[in-house]
């Protein structure tokens, strides 16, 4: 079987879909699977570089808008193209935080407040100050936490809107959770091994303590039973939700033993410092197994 490795793209997590991209090639098994690269460089070239390679599967390393957000999804069902990962409709959804954020308090599952600006003709001081500061600013369809700010005052408010609008026409201020930062990665509709993450040099987990090796301390977090079971249960339900298949990653704050959701990652970081292949790895399975896991389940 033909294998594509599709990775780049032209979000503001190209450098990250790289870096996954890497890593998916070092570890497939090239005993079973003839493994090609393709590097994305420009939208309009997408079909002809894919068509041209002749795979007979797409494995998805692409982070963010158009990538992430079931775009090349739709263009792969076109095509006839089996892919990795989950379909259009979970993609799209899962990559725009603000309907996410609704689906999930529809389905009372918590989740920060958030008010959703379009733009900067919506800023508005006082409805930010009704929340509470701190805040979180981010854009909406952003990831990495790129373009992410903790805005203390109104002071900062200003800078921090205009960055994030700057990488999106929408953005979502959220009242920032104390707690501790967690991520439970799914694989095949089973959860694994949660994750508590402690950022060494930031006071929240930004793209630094993401990507460099020594930013975060990520380790498997013990919790009394009843709250694992929660967090267990509440990364499941979005899951589920939000029609995920094969993988995802869903990044929660515990504040107490309430688990907070901030979002579904539906095309997870696979790079050398990310999450998901830590939590496979607790799991006892390593980063090639996983691999075949993702391409077994999305061949199904
Ligand atoms: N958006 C990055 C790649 C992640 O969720 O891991
Ligand atoms: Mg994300």
């Amino acid at each position: 079987m033909k294998i594509g490795v599709i990775m780049g793209g032209f979000s503001s997590e190209r450098e990250v879909s790289l870096q996954t991209g890497q890593e998916m090639m070092r570890y497939l098994d090239r005993s079973r699977y003839e493994v090609v690269p393709i590097v994305i460089e420009r939208r309009e070239d997408f079909i002809a570089q894919v068509q041209r390679a002749g795979i007979d599967m797409a494995l998805l390393a692409l982070h963010g808008t158009y990538g992430e957000d079931g775009t090349v999804q739709g263009a792969l069902e076109t095509l006839g193209i089996p892919y990795t990962g989950s379909g259009v409709l979970a993609s799209s959804l899962c990559m725009n935080k603000r309907l996410t954020k609704m689906l999930l308090q529809a389905a009372c599952v918590c989740t920060p407040a958030g008010l959703v600006w379009q733009g900067m003709d919506d800023y508005d001081p006082q409805t930010v100050e009704r929340l509470g500061y701190p805040v979180i600013v981010k854009p909406n369809a952003g990831g990495s936490s790129i373009g992410i700010q903790l805005v203390r005052s109104e002071q900062e408010l200003l800078a921090a809107v205009q960055e994030a609008c700057r990488l999106d026409q929408a953005i979502l201020i959220e009242p920032y959770i104390q707690g501790t930062e967690l991520t439970c990665s799914i694989v095949d509709g089973e959860a694994l091994p949660i994750i508590g993450i402690r950022a060494a040099h930031s006071e929240w987990f930004d793209y630094k303590a993401k990507y460099e090796t020594g930013g975060a301390e990520e380790k498997v977090i013990r919790l009394p039973s009843a709250v694992e079971q929660r967090v267990r249960e509440t990364a499941l339900a979005c899951y589920r939700l939000l029609q995920c298949k094969v993988y995802a990653r869903v990044d929660i704050i515990l504040q107490g033993d309430i688990p907070y959701v901030l979002e579904v990652n539906t095309l997870p970081g696979m790079t050398a410092n990310s999450l998901l292949p830590k939590s496979a790895a607790a799991a006892g399975m390593s980063f090639a197994q996983l691999l075949e896991k993702i391409i077994s389940c999305s061949l199904q």
